[in-house]
C-alpha cells in the first residue's frame, strides 16, 4: 500500500512589532494610497534587533507540534525553507532542532526564496513516501526586513517577517496529504531579484564587494510579469498531473506578494473570490513564511477544513516557482 504525506499539524508566528504604510511615509517618499493600490498591503510585521529567523521558526514549530499532538522527539527530520536564516551556517534547521530538543531528527535548509515552502513540502513528502522518514517538520520562514534598503521605496514597503510550520506524517493508504507537486526554475531571470553580497562571490568584507548592493534589489515590473505567468503555469501543470481541474479546488492559497498578482492569477484560473485566500494586507510579502502563514490563518478562520483540496503556488528569486496540490 502506498504512503501519503499527510498534514497533521500547523502553526504560525510573526513578530509583535507592526509597521503601517503611514510609518513608511515618514521614512521614504511614499503614501498609504500608493502602497494599497499597487500591492494591497496595509501593514507588515518587523523583527526587532534581537529577533531572527530561528526564533519565529521555533515559535511556529511548537504550535505545529502541539496541533499534531506529538513531541519534538517523535520528529525524524526538519526541513526549513529560508533564504534569510540566522547565519550562512549552521543551518537554521539545526538551530530549531536544538531549541525544540528534537533529538532524533536530521535537519537541513532549502533555499528557494519565496517558493521555499513549496520546495520544502515536496522534499519532505518525497522522503516520507519513500518510507525512510515518518514524521517531518517543515518550516517556511524569512526575515527579509533585515536585508532591506530602508531608503528604497520600491522595495522596502513590500516585505515583512514571519514563519509558518507544518507537521507531515506518513499514512499508509490515505487519500489525504500531498497529491502532486511541480517545482520549476529559470536561472536566466536570476538578475531580477538579488542580494548580491554576503556569499562566496562577494563576501561582505572584501574590497570587490564594495560596489555591490548589500540589500535586496528587485526589478518589480519584470517580476510582476513573470509572477502572473508563473502562477498560472504551475497551477495548470499540477492540476494536469493530478487529472483535476480548477473546479476541484476548494481553496487557492497563493504566495502573498501582491494582491493584484493574486487576483490576476485567480482570474486566469477562473477561481472565484470566495475560493482565494488573501492576507497580504496584514503581513506584506514574508517570502518563505507567506504560504504556511496563509494556510495557518485559513485553518484558524475555518476556511480550510480536513478533506478540502487546497492548491498552493509560489514564485520568487532564482527565478523559481512551483505548486503543491494537497488534500488537507
Ligand atoms: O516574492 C518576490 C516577488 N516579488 C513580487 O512579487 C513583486 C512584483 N512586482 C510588484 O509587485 C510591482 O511591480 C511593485 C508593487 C513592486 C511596483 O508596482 P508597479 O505598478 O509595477 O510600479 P512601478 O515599479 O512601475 O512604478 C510606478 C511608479 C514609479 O514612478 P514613475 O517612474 O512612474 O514616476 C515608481 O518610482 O511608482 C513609483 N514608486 C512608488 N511611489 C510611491 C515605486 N515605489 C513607490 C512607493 N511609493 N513605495
Amino acid at each position: 500500500m502506498s504512503i501519503r504525506a499527510v498534514f497533521t499539524g500547523i502553526g504560525k508566528a510573526v513578530p509583535s512589532h507592526i509597521m503601517t504604510n503611514d510609518d513608511f511615509s515618514k521614512i521614504v517618499d511614499t503614501n498609504d494610497e500608493w502602497i494599497q493600490q499597487r500591492t494591497g498591503i496595509k501593514q507588515r510585521r518587523v523583527c526587532g534587533q534581537d529577533e531572527a529567523a530561528s526564533d519565529l521558526a521555533y515559535e511556529a514549530s511548537v504550535l505545529a507540534l502541539k496541533d499534531a499532538g506529538i513531541g519534538a522527539d517523535e520528529i525524524d527530520l526538519i526541513v526549513v525553507g529560508t533564504v534569510t536564516g540566522d547565519h550562512p551556517f549552521p543551518s537554521t534547521s539545526c538551530l530549531i532542532q536544538e531549541k525544540l530538543g528534537a533529538k532524533n531528527a536530521g535537519a537541513f535548509d532549502v533555499g528557494a526564496a519565496c517558493a521555499g515552502f513549496i520546495y520544502s513540502v515536496d522534499t519532505a513528502a518525497a522522503m516520507i513516501e519513500s518510507g525512510r522518514y515518518k514524521r517531518v517538520l517543515v518550516v517556511g520562514v524569512d526575515v527579509l526586513t533585515k536585508f532591506m534598503d530602508w531608503n528604497d521605496r520600491a522595495t522596502c514597503v513590500l516585505f515583512g517577517d514571519g514563519a509558518g510550520a507544518v507537521v507531515m506524517e506518513g499514512h499508509e493508504g490515505s487519500d489525504h496529504g500531498l497529491i502532486k507537486t511541480v517545482l520549476l526554475a529559470n536561472g536566466e531571470g536570476a538578475c531580477h531579484i538579488t542580494l548580491e553580497t554576503g556569499g562566496s562571490r562577494y563576501p561582505q568584507d572584501r574590497e570587490w564587494s564594495e560596489d555591490k548592493n548589500p540589500h535586496i534589489y528587485m526589478n518589480g515590473r519584470e517580476v510582476y510579469r513573470f509572477a502572473v505567468g508563473a502562477m498560472g503555469d504551475a497551477c495548470m501543470k499540477v492540476l494536469e498531473l493530478a487529472e483535476m481541474n480548477t473546479s476541484d479546488i476548494d481553496l487557492f492559497v497563493p504566495h502573498q506578494a501582491n494582491s493584484r498578482i493574486i487576483t490576476a492569477a485567480a482570474e486566469r484560473l477562473e477561481l472565484p473570490e470566495e475560493r482565494v485566500f488573501i492576507n497580504v494586507q496584514d503581513y506584506g510579502n514574508t517570502s518563505g513564511g507567506s504560504i504556511p502563514i496563509a494556510l495557518a490563518e485559513a485553518v484558524e478562520q475555518g476556511r480550510l477544513k480536513k478533506g478540502m483540496v487546497v492548491m498552493t503556488v509560489g514564485f520568487g528569486a532564482g527565478l523559481v516557482w512551483g505548486a503543491n496540490l494537497i488534500r488537507w
